[in-house]
Parts: structure tokens; C-alpha cells; sequence
């Protein structure tokens, strides 16, 4: 149960009309989520499915979000590609994304009529927290002409000052879009680097992390190997270049699912946030999850009672500022246009 989950709004109760009505969703989660939590979701996640539609809501939820979330109240799952892409496509008039800010903000950008609510503002990223718009026009002026493209775990304000966005899906595809020989490619040093070892453009990079995957190491992915035949690793381009080294495939959290949900491998090592792994096995009987805790403490911040709240008060709402939101968006608009 994420520790979260009973904070800040009343619990609701679990009846025997609120067991019979959920039913149908303990069904789908019934591997991964124990039946002993089960009354504490349930309340939550039939009064989310009422207000969606009361609302005209659609919530939109990562990969990394707790199962209850993805499996229970989510329209829409995916990467952050994915998320983008469908946002962009929905006739909703309210969306919440159950993701961390910079999502919702893109979701706000490429809907710039609808209503984006983040379940908690303070849902942030280390990667976007690690670059500003005046970092980006500062390494314009020092690399005149060299195009900016910029991962989309990022503020509006900085893709306001880029070129293009890419995500980690897309990355490689965007900057070889471009035709040119070298290309800036912000913020995470660790996609720069995934994308450099992919083209032969030249990549030059920025120092972000994220807080979550640079704490893989390769050493520990050897000894793993080692103690379990047979294992296959499966890792995220915002692990450091070491341990995609010796992963099996690397691809963004998408590509990651459709590997193993494809390929079956009776053993694997996701090298990303846990909550993945949940909810692939939830779909994937007979795949075998090692399940290390890398938890991302802001998507955590995402809870079914926050989704409840946001949905009852369509508060807390993401705004962009008009001085930025257009160039934003034609940042975000040229992404989707190449891939
Ligand atoms: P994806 O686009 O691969 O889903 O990655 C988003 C993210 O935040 C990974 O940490
Ligand atoms: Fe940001 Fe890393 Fe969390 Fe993804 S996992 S949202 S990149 S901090």
C-alpha cells in the first residue's frame, strides 16, 4: 500500500454494493494487490470511476504509478510518448494525470482549452528540476546554430527555449530527424549518452539525473546474474552507460512492457521504478519479476484519494504561462510530427 494513501482526505467505506461494483477491477489486480488492502482501494477507486464520469474526466497515469491507479481508475497508460500523444487526442473536458508535473504540463500544452489537473503539485522530477530556461539560452549563445533538443521531463519554460522535444522512446529517431551533424541534447546526461552510443550525430549533453536510475550500478547487476540462471535484464536510458552495457535491451518504459510482455522471458530484472514491475505482472502470469525498490518519491506523491480530491474540487489545475506556452508547444508539436 503506497504510504500515502490514507493522508489528507476522509476514507471512504467499503461496502458490500462497493465490493460487488469493484469486483470486476479486483479481477485484473487480484496477483498484485493482496486482498487484505483490497477495502482500503476500492471506496476510492469506485467513487474515482463515478466521477469520471460526472466530470467527463479521463485520467491519464505513467507506467511508474501503483497499480491500483493504473489498473483501477487509469483511460489511459503509457510512457510519456504515449501520454502526449493520447492527450493530445482526447474529447474529454477534464484530465488528470496521474504522472509527476512536467506530464500534466505537456498534456496542458497540446490542450490548451481543456481543464489538466495534477493530483499533487509538488509531483516534481530531478531531471526537470535540474536545467532553466536560462541554462538553455546560455548554451544557445555558447553553441550558435547547434540545435536543442530537449527530453520532455523537463518545465515548459525550458522546452520554450528548445527546438524540439524528445522523450526516451524517441530520442535517437528526433535528433537524426534533424539532419545535422551535432545536436544539443538536454538535460539527462545519461539519454545524451544512450542517443550518442545510437548515431552518429554528435551528441553534446547537459548534467542531469535521474534520481532514480543513477543508482543502478553494474556490479550489481553482475552479482544478481550470477546468483539466477537465466536472468534477463531489461533497463531504462536513464541508467548510467555501464549498466545498459550489460542489460539485455534498453527502451524507454513502452518498450520496456512490449519486450517483456512479447519476449516472455520466464525471469526478469526490470532496472527501473518498482511499480513497473507490478503492473506488467499483473498482466503477464508467468513472467517472474526481480523486483529491486527503486522508488520515484514523486510519482509516489500520487494517490487514489488525491485522484478523488482532484476530481471533487477540479483543483489543484496546471496553468502555463501564455509568454511561454506557445513556443512550448511547438516544441512538444514538432516531436510528435517526427515520431
Ligand atoms: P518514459 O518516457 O520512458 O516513460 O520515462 C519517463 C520517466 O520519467 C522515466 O523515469
Ligand atoms: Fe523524474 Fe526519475 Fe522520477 Fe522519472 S523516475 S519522474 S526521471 S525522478
Amino acid at each position: 500500500m503506497p504510504a500515502n494513501a490514507l493522508e489528507e482526505v476522509e476514507p471512504l467505506r467499503f461496502t458490500p454494493e462497493v465490493e460487488a461494483r469493484t469486483e470486476p477491477v479486483y479481477q485484473r489486480v487480484k496477483d498484485v494487490i493482496p486482498a487484505l488492502e483490497w477495502p482500503l482501494f476500492a471506496p476510492e477507486i469506485d467513487a474515482i470511476l463515478r466521477l469520471k464520469r460526472d466530470r467527463n474526466a479521463i485520467v491519464l497515469a505513467h507506467n511508474y504509478q501503483t497499480p491500483e491507479i493504473f489498473h483501477g481508475v487509469a483511460d489511459i497508460v503509457g510512457d510519456s510518448l504515449a501520454l502526449a500523444r493520447r492527450a493530445a487526442e482526447t474529447d474529454a473536458e477534464v484530465i488528470v494525470q496521474a504522472g509527476v508535473h512536467f506530464m500534466a504540463e505537456t498534456s496542458k500544452l497540446v490542450n490548451p482549452e481543456k481543464t489538466v489537473l495534477i493530483p499533487d503539485l509538488e509531483a516534481g522530477c530531478s531531471l526537470a528540476s535540474s536545467i532553466t530556461g536560462a541554462d538553455v539560452r546560455l548554451l544557445r549563445e555558447a553553441y550558435p546554430g547547434v540545435p536543442i533538443v530537449t527530453y520532455v521531463n523537463t518545465s515548459a519554460e525550458v522546452k520554450a527555449e528548445s527546438d524540439i522535444c524528445c522523450t526516451s522512446g524517441n530520442a535517437v529517431r528526433v535528433v537524426e530527424s534533424l539532419g545535422v551533424p551535432r545536436v544539443i541534447c538536454l538535460p539527462d546526461q545519461y539519454l545524451a549518452n544512450y542517443v550518442a552510443g545510437r548515431t552518429k550525430v554528435e551528441i553534446i549533453g547537459w548534467r542531469g539525473r535521474c534520481e532514480v536510475h543513477e543508482r543502478f550500478s553494474a556490479d550489481d547487476i553482475r552479482q544478481i546474474r550470477e546468483g539466477i540462471d537465466g536472468l534477463v535484464v531489461v533497463a531504462h536510458p536513464e541508467c548510467p552507460p555501464e549498466v545498459i552495457d550489460v542489460a539485455d535491451f534498453a527502451g524507454s518504459t513502452a518498450q520496456m512492457t512490449d519486450y517483456v510482455k512479447t519476449q516472455r522471458p520466464p525471469k526478469v530484472l526490470l532496472l527501473t521504478e518498482c511499480s513497473m514491475s507490478d503492473n506488467i505482472a499483473a498482466e503477464a502470469p508467468g513472467v517472474e519479476f526481480l523486483r529491486p525498490c527503486g522508488l520515484c518519491p514523486h510519482m509516489k506523491r500520487i494517490s487514489l484519494p488525491k485522484i478523488r480530491r482532484a476530481l471533487e474540487t477540479l483543483q489543484p489545475e496546471v496553468t502555463v504561462e501564455p509568454a511561454i506556452a506557445g513556443r512550448a508547444r511547438a516544441a512538444v508539436e514538432r516531436m510528435l510530427a517526427v515520431a
